[in-house]
């Protein structure tokens, strides 16, 4: 019955139509929720049950949802433009420069900072790691609260502007810092956190304009969300990736192309804008990416991939419509487990969750297809096959493997990625909340 066509009859109008069924979701064993598309592209829904409809009622098209956008951060993109730090921080502020393992002391930026802030009172704090520590990032509270800072200024990848918020917002409490971990996607009930700003050094995460952190405890990896983390500014500028070895530009092409997907390839609501921003985005990754990863002296390239990371998310394509985020959630239990690079995580997962989720994503699939992948020949099942197959090769094209046997992951491993999953609650995942651990089984001994 499902993805077929059928003919029922309207009960509106007394018609018989032809409607397209797709699987969207199940309420229970016997009853299941199906979105159904008209021949003219009006959408009702319905429960069947053993083939047989049941009951139809008219309800309202999946639409764009409501929304709010909200960021406030200011992007200042563009070479050699650290100088300009002087005007976006107060003068009489005290500020904690943050970064990681050395890499922004060789590629001048650190330099740069220190030079743009003049003669401001300055900390440094180093030694956030990737994949940021809770106890690292303690330390680090400890001495914004004993040095009385008043600014935080993140120089470095993902994890390093990842840490600075969560120290922004944990500065600002006196105890139970590790509260602000078990939270999941609701933002703490605090009502202030320490300004900061960012100096991207990775193209990749989106952490630069965006509200969230994603904090290492106890070998487990916890979202931290707050709209009082977002960045007053962040600086792009593509030179400082020029010392990225080609593995991490490899990691930020896949990791900014997975966020993309995991806003776009739902099911349709309509948002065009969404949409086709998203796309562009894609296209541009499909584009730049391979010249970023095979030329660091293609500047041009360089700023287009940067600037697509970010806009990858930074709540745009995000704004009113489905997300998904399993494969984000199945990653994060690798890099916690196996210590696999966040990117590569995804890559991995996300051609085989695709594969697995043809039929709950056929028609956002099928515009990935001809859209992104412009494929127009063979049939819809042909076309979807062939824009997944890709997707995976261009993860390949990047030297990225995308089998877990590389990494010496056997069943036994995928059966403790699944319990460390389940223990942490992550038991109904994807964009209508059906995707449980079975299917995460599936998707990773696929993935094999
Ligand atoms: O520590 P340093 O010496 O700076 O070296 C880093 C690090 O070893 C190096 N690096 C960064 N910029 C460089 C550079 N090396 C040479 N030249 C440069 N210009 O790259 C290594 C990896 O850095 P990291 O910051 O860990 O990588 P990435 O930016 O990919 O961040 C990954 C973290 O972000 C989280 C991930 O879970 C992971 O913890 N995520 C954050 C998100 C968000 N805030 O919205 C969403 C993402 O999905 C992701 O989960
Ligand atoms: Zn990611």
């Amino acid at each position: 019955m499902l993805n077929s066509c059928c003919d029922v009859v309207n009960i509106a109008s007394g018609k018989v139509r032809t409607l397209y069924l797709e699987l969207v979701g199940t309420t229970s064993q016997q009853s299941k929720v199906v979105v159904c598309r008209q021949e003219d592209t009006a959408f009702i829904s319905f429960n069947f049950w053993l083939g047989s409809i049941m009951h139809i009622s008219k309800q309202k098209v999946p639409t764009m949802q409501n929304f709010d956008f909200y960021n406030p951060t200011h992007i200042i993109f563009g070479q050699q433009r650290l100088n300009e730090l002087d005007k976006l921080i107060p003068c009489d502020a005290k500020v904690m420069v943050l970064y990681g393992g050395g890499s922004v002391k060789r590629n001048g930026a650190l330099n740069q900072v220190l030079e743009g802030l003049g003669s401001r009172k300055v900390v440094e704090f180093s030694g956030i790691e990737p994949n940021p520590q809770f106890t690292t990032l303690m330390r680090a509270v400890d001495k914004v609260q004993s040095e009385d800072i008043d600014f935080l200024l993140a120089v470095g990848g993902g994890s390093v502007m990842d840490g600075t918020k969560f120290i922004a917002l944990a500065s600002k409490i006196e105890e139970n810092h590790e509260s602000l971990l078990f939270r999941g996607f609701v933002s703490p009930t605090q009502h202030s956190a320490l300004p900061l700003g960012c100096v991207a050094t990775l193209p990749a995460t989106g952490s630069e304009m965006n509200m969230s952190s994603v904090v290492t405890y106890q070998d487990q990896k916890y979202p931290v969300m707050s709209p009082l983390t977002y960045p007053k500014f962040s600086f792009l500028d593509p030179t400082f990736t020029q010392t990225l070895p080609q593995e991490q530009i490899a990691n930020g092409i896949a990791d900014a192309f997975v966020h993309v997907v995991e806003q776009y390839i739902t099911y349709p609501v309509n948002a065009k804008v969404q949409d086709r921003i998203a796309e562009g985005v894609l296209q541009t990754l499909i584009e730049e990416g391979p010249t970023t990863y095979a030329n660091n002296d293609d500047i041009e390239a360089r700023e287009n991939f940067m600037w697509s990371a970010t806009m990858a998310l930074n709540g745009v394509i995000g704004s009113g419509v489905p997300q998904d985020w399993a494969t984000h959630m199945i990653g994060h239990e690798l890099t916690a487990m196996y210590g696999i690079a966040h990117g590569r995580t995804l890559a991995i997962v996300l051609p085989y969750l695709l594969r697995e989720r043809k039929k709950q994503k056929r028609a956002k699939l099928l515009q990935f297809a001809e859209r992104v992948w412009q494929i127009t020949e063979g049939s819809d099942d042909e076309k979807i096959d062939q824009a997944i197959d890709r997707t995976e090769a261009f993860f390949n094209s990047l030297d990225i493997v995308t089998k877990l046997s590389h990494y010496n992951i056997d069943n036994d491993g995928i059966k403790t990625v699944v319990q460390n999953m389940e223990k942490m609650g992550l038991t109904a995942l994807s964009e209508t909340r059906d995707l449980g651990l079975d299917t995460v089984s599936r998707i990773l001994r696929s993935a094999r």
